[in-house]
């Protein structure tokens, strides 16, 4: 769920990806007000800060326009959160002798909030005694700390002292969100998503278009709601979500017998995944010459999956998707009632905005009780509301 989060930025070349952060934190759900130190403005202006979190920057501490819009008091108040990316040695310093000679050194003393730092800087600087003696009085005060990494640096030279990417920064706020309370707590949820992938020989498949995007969010989504969560996924290229059990499949056949494995601890099952309908009738371990190969394919039905589960005994509440090209609303309730669903997710594709391979989506919720519009939005923000949506309809159920 989104916090309000306070990013200070200190001076270092780091600071323009600090840029791509703020775009994820807000894509994420969060709301983003930055505090610059006056070095900082040096590598980024405050400007694109403005533009990209949507807010005044804060960047003086004893200027009475910017204290009269939001004075540091007020940003301490307004800060669930303060994450200080990059975090210079300098900062680090001055934070750990309780200086508050500039806005966010201030904000930092005044807020209750936990602070994390995201250091940045050249090796020698971050192994040289004085910043370690700095960071374990920090870390003694209740700082927490997100890095550094080791790789090539802006000087240079090569060591311990990279940001952490946006994305792992990210990831780490995930990871110790806290967890909403919700009728899914404690519940096991299992969530297919991506493709699968049914070959013809060593090097051809066939497959459907999917990246995976929204089932992954839904899993670590339903991770935050407090649920257990089992992720069985086809090929994707995405990280391993934190914390959710993830099981790598590649064909229909293999995701089925994974979601049976699974089903008898089940409470939920969403399948998000985009199956494919059929495999080919035989395969080879061999790659085939083309002379080998005919030009029309003998295909099998494969199972679907969802079937399987609504048949189950006990069967768990059973979520599907229904990607369409036309008559969304049509084949979704056909299909909610065919495969014995209690609800299901539509959307359509082939838009020029959402679906497939894209980074949001536009969805509609149908159940036996009606019908909810979910407005075009990152998939990463769209899966807390349909999580909590579902916790919601799940809970009603079972009173
Ligand atoms: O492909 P279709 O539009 O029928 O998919 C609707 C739902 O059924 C989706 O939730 C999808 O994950 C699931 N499905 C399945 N096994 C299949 C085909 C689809 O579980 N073989």
């Amino acid at each position: 769920m989104g916090q309000s989060i306070l990013l200070g930025i200190s001076g270092g070349i780091a600071a323009y990806k600090s840029v791509d952060l703020v775009r994820r934190l807000r894509e994420h759900g969060h709301i983003v007000r930055v505090v610059m130190t006056q070095a900082a403005q040096s590598f980024v202006t405050p400007l694109t800060f403005q533009a990209i979190s949507g807010h005044p920057v804060g960047c003086n501490l004893l200027d009475a326009a910017s204290e009269a819009a939001m004075d540091h008091i007020s940003l301490a108040r307004f800060a669930e959160r303060v994450i200080i990316a990059p975090a210079s040695a300098n900062i680090m310093a001055r934070l750990a002798h309780g200086m508050a000679n500039d806005l966010l050194t201030s904000v930092c003393l005044a807020t209750t909030a936990p602070i994390t730092l995201v250091p940045a800087m050249n090796h020698r600087m971050w192994h040289n005694p004085i910043t370690q003696a700095n960071i374990a009085r920090l870390q003694q005060f209740g700082f927490t700390l997100w890095g550094p990494t080791e790789g090539a640096q802006a000087c240079g030279e090569y060591g311990l002292g990279r940001m952490l990417e946006p994305e792992e920064i990210v990831r780490c706020l995930e990871s110790t969100a806290p967890i909403m309370t919700s009728p899914l707590a404690g519940k096991n949820i299992i969530i297919t998503a991506g493709p699968t992938r049914e070959p013809l020989d060593a090097i051809r498949f066939i497959s459907n278009r999917s990246s995976g995007k929204m089932g992954y969010a839904l899993a670590v989504a339903a991770q935050h709601y407090g649920a257990h969560v089992t992720l069985i996924s086809g090929p994707v290229a995405l990280p391993q979500p934190n914390h959710v059990r993830l099981v790598k499949v590649e064909t229909a056949l293999e995701m089925q017998q994974a979601v049976i494995q699974h089903l008898p601890q089940g409470d939920i099952f969403i399948g998000a995944a985009a199956v494919a309908d059929f495999r080919p009738e035989t395969s080879s371990t061999h790659k085939y010459a083309k002379d080998e190969l005919s030009t029309t394919l003998a295909l099998t039905l494969n199972p679907d999956i969802i079937e399987t589960v609504t048949q189950f005994l006990p069967r768990p509440f059973t979520i599907g998707f229904a990607a369409q090209t036309h008559d969304v609303k049509l084949h979704a309730i056909r299909k909610l009632t065919e495969k014995n669903m209690d609800v299901i997710i539509a959307n359509q594709v082939g838009l020029a905005e959402g679906g497939f391979d894209s980074d949001v989506n536009t969805v509609d919720i149908y159940s036996r009780d009606g019908q909810t519009h979910f407005p075009c939005q990152p998939k990463t923000t769209l899966a807390y509301q349909l999580i909590k949506w579902i916790g919601d309809y799940y809970g009603a159920q079972k009173i």
